[in-house]
């Protein structure tokens, strides 16, 4: 069992608002805030979808609609530049984890009037940004609630990270009817994504006592909803489980850490552009089956909390290999096919990831990654 930090800091945006409906206020939230300038970031999904206009129109707000997914880092730049011009004082970030991460660096961008480049790391802040409002359109994230911004560098194709807890938000909107209409394959890989950062933010080495809270009342909010949303897509109760539960994964995760499912992520999805939550979810059965050795108790833990009654560390893991196929992940994860001779050179970028290899309760070899990559993607 892990053991959780016996000094800790805990880390959660400034204010949390939740509730069925209620980023209707958001324009009440900006004036009682004196925010009066607001500059909303989305991309062009969520404005397809109708989101757009109800929260961009009450507050006749500037709007920057074209962040693309896995945003690249210069886009943040251009963000930057425009709330500048806008005269903006207040980011209102309305989509995914794309949006919010591209969002959150621009507010320092904007602010500090340096690059997005300048941020990349562990602690480059130096202080606040320009005031921030996430609102999350998906539930899987949890990018509201954290301090890590991932972006793409497009001279590699590399997963780049922003780490620093300056990001974290003035308020967090959760709003489950914004959900209502995701795809189903959105939902279902954004779901799992939220699954794993609860599992993986319990299980970690530096798991906080308010990580390990947090992460049960995620799990349990989840395992009631995620494949009951999965099968029927307009449940709003599993959809207002899903955006508590994927909301406390998040905060979950910002008061511990990601592990070696999130560090396998990475230069998969960098390379082959596979969808983060497709990943994570593919792969957190073979990742729990390696650190079940270790993760006995905590994996019994989990079970209950997530209403999978008692399970040995073995069955943990088959389930939540049964739970990636039932909900389409596998089908999504075939539909790309990823070059075997890759793997070597993704195992040994994944295992140089150290933020998110250390926290792992298991070591995990360069061996032990090509071997988790083999099995999961077949390539055997
Ligand atoms: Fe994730």
């Amino acid at each position: 069992m892990a053991s959780p930090s016996s000094s800790f800091e805990n880390h959660l945006p400034r204010r949390v608002i939740t509730g069925r409906g209620i980023s209707q206020s958001l324009a009440a939230v900006c004036q009682a805030n004196g925010w009066h300038r607001p500059f909303i970031v989305s991309d062009s999904g969520v404005a397809s979808a109708g989101l757009l206009g109800p929260v961009a129109l009450p507050l006749r707000a500037e709007t920057f609609t074209e962040v693309p997914p896995e945003p690249p880092i210069d886009v943040v730049d251009t963000i930057a530049a425009r709330l500048k011009t806008s005269g903006a004082d207040v980011v209102i970030a309305l989509g995914g984890g794309s949006v919010m991460d591209a969002a959150k660096v621009a507010s320092l961008c904007a602010w500090h009037g340096k690059t997005a480049r300048e941020f990349v790391g562990i602690g480059k802040a130096g202080g606040r940004g320009l005031p921030t409002v996430l609102i999350p359109t998906t539930a899987g994230t949890g990018s509201e609630a954290t301090f890590v911004a991932i972006l793409t560098d497009p001279a590699t194709g590399n997963k780049v990270g922003v780490v620093d807890p300056c990001m974290l938000a003035d308020i967090a909107i959760v709003d489950p009817a914004l959900t209502d209409g995701l795809p189903a394959h959105i939902t279902a890989a954004a779901g799992m994504d939220a699954l794993v950062h609860a599992i993986e933010g319990f299980i970690a080495k530096v798991a906080t006592p308010l990580a390990r809270g947090l992460a049960l009342e995620a799990s349990r909010r989840i395992g009631q909803s995620l494949e009951v949303v999965c099968r029927e897509p307009g449940n709003t109760d599993a959809r207002d489980g899903m955006a508590i539960g994927s909301h406390l994964a998040g905060m979950t995760f910002a008061n511990s850490s990601c592990c070696a499912v999130h560090a396998l992520a990475l230069p998969l999805g960098g390379r082959f552009h596979i969808p983060h939550g497709v990943i994570t979810g593919c792969f957190a059965g073979e990742m729990m089956r390696h650190n079940a050795p270790v993760c006995a108790d905590d994996f019994a833990t989990l079970a209950v909390a997530l209403g999978w009654g008692a399970l040995d560390a073995t069955a943990f893991a088959s389930r939540l290999d049964a739970i990636a196929a039932s909900i389409g992940l596998r089908t999504q994860l075939r539909q790309t096919s990823v070059l075997s001779d890759s793997i070597a050179t993704m195992a040994r970028d994944a295992v140089a990831i150290r933020r998110l290899m250390d926290p792992n309760p298991r070591e995990v070899t360069e061996t032990d990654a090509v071997r988790i990559y083999q099995s999961v993607l077949n390539c055997a």
